[in-house]
């Protein structure tokens, strides 16, 4: 593929390389969102939550420190802002199940709304004029 320097000195390709990363990351987390669901056990329901948690938590560190900014002038600025304002949302429950248990009131709820707010958040990054288009 030819390759194209983008403002901030990454090439199209790294970029496209990256998203199809990113976009594995995606189906990743939905598949422990479908688990975790499906799950009754409390240790198991532990278990993904947790894994969810630092799935998120490595994801979005990537998209913010090294994605965003790579293709920040390629894509729609106030679509990037929002994105950084979803992440943020999301980090506020990450960090609640992060210190919660299992069984806690609200607890189902949180990872139900994560799970929403995260599908959201994917479609925009991945739809037609998203980021990763
Ligand atoms: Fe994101
Ligand atoms: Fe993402």
């Amino acid at each position: 593929m030819a390759t194209r320097t983008t403002k901030n000195g990454s090439s199209t390709k790294d970029n496209m390389d990256a998203a199809a990363l990113l976009k594995a990351d995606h189906r990743a987390v939905e598949e422990l969102f479908e688990k975790y669901e499906a799950t009754r056990g409390s240790a198991t329901k532990a278990k993904l939550a947790q894994q969810i948690c630092l799935e998120l938590t490595i994801h979005a560190t990537i998209e913010e420190e090294i994605f965003y900014p790579a293709v920040r002038g390629e894509v729609d600025d106030d679509m990037m802002d929002e994105a950084y304002v979803e992440h943020d949302g999301a980090k506020v429950l990450i960090a609640e199940l992060m210190e919660g248990d299992v069984g806690d009131d609200f607890y189902d709820a949180k990872v139900k709304v994560l799970s929403e707010e995260i599908r959201h958040h994917v479609k925009e990054e991945e739809g037609r004029g998203g980021i990763f288009a």
